[in-house]
């Protein structure tokens, strides 16, 4: 929404396409734009199937005039990533409300009662044009404002009334050819910024919530009955309270109105190149945006009529560089991620572990070090990679604490409505913080009164905001969907987690000095592993080059590395790949096993080594010719045996190592397959869906 200065229409589609680029990995099926037209009250839409870049293509073929300049002027876009119909140009956001483009929305979750809606409205006579439970919400809000009883209601009284109709989750973005130059956006479970750009300082760096006025009109809706959806599990969080202050337009610290632009998006990375001051919207916010102004209101009260919220959201400053949302020297996103490794480690173990005294200072957890020293059970509970990580230090907690730790998946976490009491730690570990699954999951366990632990690498996300206390392990902005800096983050962030449990533990003193030694010299064992690429690409080239199917076998700290290392490979080679616990073997696997199937091996040198050497003879022995992965040095390895050497480090560490090589490998199968390593089909980076 631009109020800053005049801007061409060539200039306002770069930023939209450019702002959709940077968010493509959240969802890559198609993506599409709605901007004002020549004429009054005309709305122009491109969509495409594909990525982004198909986008651009299909605007610049157009005869539109992009040197058109406008003053004050508003614009959606969206990328999409297919719940409700296939991807396809009818699909694709923004959906519009009817013929004449009255209201059209772009929408990131899924409305669970769309269904009922459509139901309804078509009993009513309205058409609709797509699969989507987006275009439901559009055509709700023509029959709300068709209908409505007061008929000064403003746009942000209609989307309340809009919104009060909905069950699921969202953050949308609404545009109306009856509210030219306003823009409203509202988020519950999605999440949701506005960017805010001046050419002067701004005098205050928050902005009102406003709880009075916008009331939303109850009679509109009053004859549209719409069964409500069982499997709505998105509640609000209940946050502590804060004092009201006096509302405030944007100034200058010399008091002067400012002119404006806003930046609406579901991440930052959309926006950092237009600014760094940034507030995040609540669950239940309503912004509005008209004549250079943002209001914020909530959609609800509590039963006394007071605010749940805090009253105002803070302008926080972004500490992303553009630079690393940018691919730089790299081909891809995710390779750039793998060879970052070195110091994305160091970045999550900087200001926190002193070297020298071997101390360990976690700033984000002091204050609730005694409670989770006493809790009766931690439970993990992430998806995906991060759930991995999760698996890869469990045995450490267990071993340092002397704690019981379980580890679970967010979305059967919730489907088991696993018993949850005050005396658990939980800890959620999420890369986007935004995961709709573990999100549900940790708003589950605060109603329960436990005590909630984020470690997360977004800042200002969901999952930081609304747990207790937690870590941000820092590993920098990760785009390749395929997670790779961000697990050996995780990683590093939940062993400094478990050091820093046990550092009341006397016992342990020599074995946490040991690990601490260890992680000391980990950014220079992870370099010389990546040094290992080009034969890894030869393997990827050579002796995996036909395979149809991998396996991947371990045990101990090193079973979580296959399962990890069997989902980067699936995930964008699009082989399948199943990680295996070598202490399984015997009871299913090994009868997959035949001289055709490729297997790799993870057998470096812990306690657990001789148990593995005996699963090796297992497969060989059934004609399997299994590749090592081993430690430098290792003699054991018998000749002719394809290996994949890394250097030796701590047992509870050594996974950090190990992964990498399944990581490269990965990155080569796709590249030798010719698949779009960064965005893998059916794949996105951050699921903020059920
Ligand atoms: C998606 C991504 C994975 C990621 C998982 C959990 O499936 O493709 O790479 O591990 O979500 O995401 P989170 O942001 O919660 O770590």
């Amino acid at each position: 929404c631009n109020f800053l200065k005049e801007k061409d229409r060539k200039e306002i589609l770069e930023i939209l396409c450019t702002g959709l680029a940077r968010q493509e990995y959240r969802g890559y099926d198609s993506a599409g734009l709605g901007i004002d037209g020549d004429k009054p009250g005309e709305i122009v839409f491109f969509k495409e199937v594909g990525k982004v870049a198909g986008l651009r293509q299909r605007i610049s073929e157009s005869s539109i005039d992009t040197t058109q300049s406008v003053m004050s002027q508003v614009s959606i876009a969206h990328t999409r990533w297919a719940t409700h119909g296939p991807p396809s140009v009818i699909n694709c956001h923004p959906l519009r409300s009817d013929v004449n483009n009255e209201f059209i929305v772009v929408h990131n979750g899924i409305v669970t009662n769309a269904t009922a809606l459509r139901q309804v409205l078509q009993k009513r006579g309205f058409k609709f044009e797509s699969d989507t439970d987006t275009e439901a919400v559009a055509i709700l809000t023509k029959y709300v404002y068709d209908s409505r009883h007061d008929k000064r209601m403003t746009f942000t009284a209609l989307v309340k009334t809009v919104l009060k109709e909905l069950e699921g989750s969202f953050a949308l973005v609404f545009k109306s050819i009856h509210f030219p130059n306003e823009i409203v956006t509202a988020r519950r479970g999605s999440p949701l910024l506005i960017g805010v750009k001046t050419e002067k300082k701004l005098k205050v760096d928050f902005v009102d919530v406003e709880f009075a006025g916008a009331e939303a009109d109850t009679k509109a809706v009053e004859s549209l009955v719409v069964p409500t959806s069982p499997t709505s599990r998105l509640a609000p969080p209940s946050l502590p309270k804060v004092s009201r202050r006096q509302s405030r337009n944007f100034m200058s610290e010399d008091g002067m109105p400012q002119p404006i632009e806003f930046f609406i998006a579901s991440d930052a990375s959309a926006i950092v190149e237009h600014t760094k001051r940034v507030l995040y919207l609540e669950d239940d916010d309503i912004a509005h945006i008209a004549e250079g102004q943002l209001h914020i209101h909530r959609l609800r009260r509590d039963e006394s009529g007071k605010a749940e919220m805090p009253a105002i959201r803070n302008i926080e400053t972004l500490e992303i560089e553009i630079a690393e949302i940018m691919k730089g020297k790299f081909d891809h996103f995710m390779q750039k991620e793998i060879y970052e490794q070195p110091e994305s480690v160091v970045n999550t173990m900087r200001g926190r572990v002193n070297f020298d005294d071997y101390k360990i200072t976690l700033g984000g957890l002091r204050a609730y070090l005694h409670i989770m020293r006493r809790g009766r059970r931690i439970v993990f509970c992430a998806c995906g990679t991060s759930y991995h990580s999760a698996l890869a230090t469990r045995a450490i907690f267990e071993e340092l604490t002397e704690i019981p730790v379980s580890v679970e998946l967010a979305s059967d976490f919730l489907d088991r409505k696993t018993p949850i009491f005050r005396d658990d730690i939980c800890v959620f570990v999420s890369q986007s913080g935004e995961t709709a699954d573990t999100i549900l999951a940790l708003r589950y366990c605060l109603e329960r009164g436990a005590l909630c632990v984020g470690v997360v690498n977004t800042v200002g996300s969901t999952i930081s905001r609304e747990t207790h206390c937690g870590i941000h392990i820092n590993a920098g902005p990760e785009v390749g969907v395929a997670s790779t800096k961000a697990y050996t983050s995780q990683y590093i962030a939940l062993m400094l987690m478990a050091l820093q449990l046990s550092e009341d533990r006397i016992s342990f003193t020599e074995r946490r000095n040991q690990i601490i030694d260890g992680l000391r010299a980990l950014p220079a064992q992870i370099k010389s592993v990546l040094e290992n690429d080009k034969s890894l690409r030869e393997l990827a080239n050579s002796v995996l080059a036909n395979s149809r199917s991998l396996l991947l076998m371990g045990r101990g700290y090193q079973h979580a590395t296959c399962l990890e290392g069997a989902l980067k490979i699936k995930e964008i080679s699009y082989m399948h790949s199943e990680g295996i616990l070598a202490g399984e073997l015997k009871h299913g696997p090994l009868a997959l096993i035949d001289e055709n199937m490729p297997v790799i091996i993870i057998m470096t040198q812990d306690s657990l080594y001789p148990k593995v050497q005996s699963a090796f003879e297992q497969i060989t022995a059934r004609k399997a010719q299994p590749i090592v992965v081993c430690n430098e040095g290792d003699t054991g390895i018998k000749a002719g045996v394809k290996t994949i050497r890394v250097p030796r480090t701590m047992d509870c560490l050594q996974g950090l190592l190990n992964i990498i090589p399944l990581q490269l490998l990965s990155y080569h199968l796709a590249i030798k397959n010719g698949f779009d390593v960064d965005f893998p089909r059916n794949l996105a980076k951050s699921v903020t869906t059920e």
